[in-house]
């Protein structure tokens, strides 16, 4: 794939726009970092956001909207997460709320999670990127998994070059250093990730601030599960791959792009249903495959608390 680089104006945000909707990640500059968005409520745009970074874990993915309006639609804020919204956004400040039910935020977005990160940024290209797509946008920073965060189209390039259609290239990003993240769930607020905000300094909000919190970071089913399964047991729930086609599939055609974009729904589907275990036919290792498996070794593993 040739990678593009277009100097950010009108004619990079409607292109990039168009590679959006049609489900292309695409690196646009944010004023922390540069991002690799996609849309957050197309699966499979998603699971292309790991593919291009080669990432062999999923975990929840901050998702990008152009004001707090939008963000009230996906999260529920409280009091709390209001006065710290109102008083940092649009800027480098990630909120972690409880999801809003019908959000359509695709569930690969949040790793299954019952929580979603929502930031509103203020860099430029990136509200032009949201008010054109009209959609939240999920995105990770730009670089190749295991990579320093980009902070130019330059880092981008050199990383992701050949793996991605387009670079908005908005120049250096003013701060360099990814957003801080905070969790407002359970009425408490929790420091995630120390970033840009000092948070416990620059809060005027007045809510007391525990830092640093820990929070599930990952879901995983309730049920036991089993891998590398040909064909169910009679209290088996099969999530098929492939050949093996199971109660629900992962992908029929044995698309990993597909099977990254169902994984989460399918694992909820399988926890609600009336079998009491959960198997899974073997995915390769290869590309997505490897994230996958990751994700279902720490979901047959068992618990919850696995990160
Ligand atoms: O500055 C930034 O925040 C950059 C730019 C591109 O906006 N984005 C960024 O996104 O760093 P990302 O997706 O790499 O950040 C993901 C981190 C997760 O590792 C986790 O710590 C936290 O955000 N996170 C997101 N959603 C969460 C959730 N539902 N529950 C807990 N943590 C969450
Ligand atoms: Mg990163």
């Amino acid at each position: 794939m040739e990678t593009r680089v277009l100097p950010f104006n009108d004619d990079a945000i409607a292109e990039a726009a168009r590679l959006i909707l049609a489900g292309e990640p695409v690196a646009v500059p944010t004023e922390t970092v540069y991002g690799l968005a996609a849309d957050a409520t197309n699966a499979e745009a998603v699971a292309r956001i790991y593919e291009a970074k080669g990432r062999p874990s999923f975990n929840p993915l901050i998702v990008h909207v152009s004001d707090i309006l939008e963000a009230q639609q996906l999260g529920h804020f409280d009091a709390q997460a209001h006065g710290l919204a109102n008083e940092h956004w649009p800027g480098p400040l990630t909120l972690v709320l409880p999801l809003t039910e019908g959000s359509g935020i695709a569930s690969i977005v949040t790793a299954g999670l019952p929580t979603i990160g929502l930031r509103v940024p203020s860099h430029p290209a990136m509200q032009a990127l949201l008010r054109a797509v009209r959609r939240p946008l999920a995105a990770p920073s730009a670089n190749l998994s295991g990579s320093i965060s980009p902070t130019r189209a330059g880092h981008v390039l050199k990383s992701l070059g050949g793996r991605i259609p387009l670079i908005v290239d908005g120049g250096a990003t003013q701060r360099g250093l990814e957003s801080t993240i905070v969790a407002a769930t359970g009425g408490l607020l929790r420091l995630l990730r120390p970033g840009p905000i000092d948070v416990e300094a620059e809060n005027a909000s007045g809510a007391q601030i525990e830092a640093p919190g820990q929070l599930a970071s990952h879901y995983a089913p309730s049920k036991p599960l089993r891998l590398n399964a040909n064909s169910a047991a009679a209290d088996e729930y099969l999530i098929g791959f492939g050949a093996v086609a199971g109660d629900s599939s992962l992908s029929l055609s044995g698309d990993l792009v597909g099977a990254a974009s169902r994984l989460f729904d399918l694992l909820h589907q399988a926890d609600a249903s009336a079998k009491p275990r959960i198997a899974v036919a073997s995915v390769p290792e290869h590309g997505l495959g490897a994230a996958i498996n990751d994700r279902l070794q720490r979901a047959a593993a068992g618990g919850r608390s696995a990160n």
